[in-house]
């Protein structure tokens, strides 16, 4: 059996479901080169039949990297195979990932079809992606709750009919380590053709097990493990990308395997995650959290002192932290700021460097010292932002504990492309700052979605650090998210609004399909 673990992440497609982490193309593309340059096998694109906007951009991704495999994920059906394959055929290395439920409770109450039926689909589904392309992945969608025998015979059939790997979900983060590594060794041993195709594990963490399942399995056999950065995902997410691989990393000696991930990107690629949803990094979270390197209690910082080893089993510079460091002030140039950028893994263009560097400057004037993250938050707003119909001109907020309610006034620009295609101003009140900023602009906009979160966090420390606001509103029973970033929060959360009701007019514009999974 090899010794080599492929790491599949699913970052832009299973971590896209988690609540408040839609990205839009332009972001999706970054991280895709991202996850390159941190030296995953495999990136999980998107799900193209869901939307003409998931499509387009499993689309851009697949044509914009070019050493790692683009999978996209179909349901187990030939008009979805073909936009998957469609979305991906450009792709250096494309894969099709094709996937059906195997449990009683799955094809009962959801497909409402029989073992039987369930098997044929499998099978077709899997020879037509096999005939577009070579390299087919299918998925037995709540593996661990299905019949291990019935599962035994999909997986057989599947690789029969062309499946290069063969995927082992945990869809609803049921399974127990010691259970779910039986699982994957009893599949390798009972099905015949088991050699044909690589064992692959994808943990969902509704137990806080998903990383342990994983490695459970891998210790079995599984050779592809179905990760995403920071664990985001649906629910309580998927096994963290970060954590399994530094387990393999920091016991190598136990497991004896190897993975292609560069460790030292482990954390530039987790702080981009987090800059492109605007959700800061949870200050436990092993890895790659602010306290994940973080000595506190007196014993333990003399032990630090003494030796390292006695607190610490890998170091902060093994995953790529090297602490926030001070890069520019008001006297950079752009040579400083392009190399900036360079170190933090950005490519861009001369217009679009030119747009960053006068950000930069203004930031610079305003705040005394401008951080990694300061610039990290800007390239974001500033170049991956998407063309917008609606964008803030002016505004202003008057707030207090005086007789007057709060109130705000604002200049609106609607856009056609480039183009203003119209100012519109108005005031409103409200019972609070935030609240008057946003009923202010859902009378220009002529509509007033309803606000389900709203959160702040400060990029970087220090009273004059910028904000990221994040909201999610819902409109007509469509979601959408929203981040703005400005040294001023009241200026982010209108931003945030602002960007949140663009997100919602794409949508309206590309009409979902198909619900997604
Ligand atoms: O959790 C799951 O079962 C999935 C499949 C579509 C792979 O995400
Ligand atoms: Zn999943």
């Amino acid at each position: 059996m090899s010794d080599r673990v492929y790491i599949f992440d699913t970052t832009l497609r299973d971590g896209e479901q988690s609540p408040g982490a839609t990205m839009n193309q332009e972001e999706k593309v970054s991280l895709a080169r991202q996850l390159e340059a941190l030296g995953v096998d495999i990136i999980e694109a998107g799900f193209p039949a869901a939307s003409q906007g998931d499509f387009e951009a499993v689309q851009a991704i697949a044509r914009s990297v070019s050493h790692i495999q683009v999978a996209a994920l179909c349901r187990a059906l030939t008009k979805d195979i073909d936009r998957g394959w469609e979305a991906i055929k450009d792709a250096a290395h494309p894969r099709i990932h094709t996937f059906l439920a195997t449990s009683e409770i799955h094809m009962t109450h959801k497909l409402r079809k029989t073992r039987e039926q369930v098997l044929e689909m499998a099978e077709a589904a899997v020879r037509h992606a096999a005939s577009l392309c070579p390299n087919v992945e299918f998925s037995a969608e709540d593996a661990s709750r299905s019949d291990w025998d019935f599962l035994a015979q999909v997986c057989e059939v599947v690789i029969r009919a062309g499946a290069t790997t063969v995927n082992i979900p945990d869809t609803v983060g049921y399974a127990q380590p010691f259970e779910y590594g039986e699982l994957i060794a009893y599949l390798i041993k009972k099905v015949p053709n088991s050699k044909d195709a690589i064992f692959s594990v994808h943990c969902h963490n509704d137990l806080g097990l998903a990383v342990a399942n994983s490695l459970s399995a891998i210790r079995a056999g599984a050779r592809q493990a179905e990760v995403t950065l920071c664990g985001i995902g649906e629910r309580a997410g998927n096994a963290s990308l970060e954590e399994l691989v530094m387990a393999l990393h920091t016991r190598h000696e136990l497991y004896k395997l190897d993975c292609g991930v560069k460790t030292q990107q482990l954390y530039p690629s987790c702080r981009r995650l987090s800059q492109i949803i605007g959700q800061p990094i949870p200050p436990y979270k092993a890895i790659v959290g602010p306290n994940a390197f973080a000595h506190e209690s007196g014993i333990h910082q003399d032990g630090m002192l003494k030796n390292p080893l006695t607190y610490e089993i890998m170091t902060p510079e093994s995953v790529g932290r090297k602490g926030t460091e001070m890069v520019i002030g008001k006297h950079s140039g752009s040579h400083a700021i392009k190399s900036k950028l360079t170190e933090l893994g950005y490519v861009l263009d001369d217009a679009q460097l030119a747009v960053v560097f006068s950000a930069v400057k203004e930031l610079a004037d305003k705040k005394e010292r401008v951080f990694d993250e300061d610039v990290e938050a800007l390239v974001l707003e500033m170049v991956y932002r998407r063309r917008d119909k609606y964008r803030l001109k002016d505004m202003s907020v008057f707030s207090g504990t005086g007789g007057v309610p709060p109130h705000a006034a604002m200049v609106l620009e609607v856009l056609d492309g480039e183009q203003v295609a119209e100012v519109r101003r108005h005031t409103s009140f409200g019972e609070g700052p935030v609240d008057a900023l946003f009923k202010c602009i859902g009378s220009m906009v002529g509509y007033a979605p309803a606000l389900d979160r709203f959160q702040i966090n400060a990029v970087t420390g220090g009273t004059d650090a910028q904000a990221t606001v994040t909201v999610r509103i819902e409109h007509e029973g469509k979601r959408s998210v929203g981040r703005g970033t400005n040294e001023d929060i009241l200026v982010a959360s209108a931003m945030a609004f602002i960007n949140a009701l663009n997100r919602l007019e794409k949508m309206r514009e590309e009409k979902s399909e198909c619900p997604t999974i």
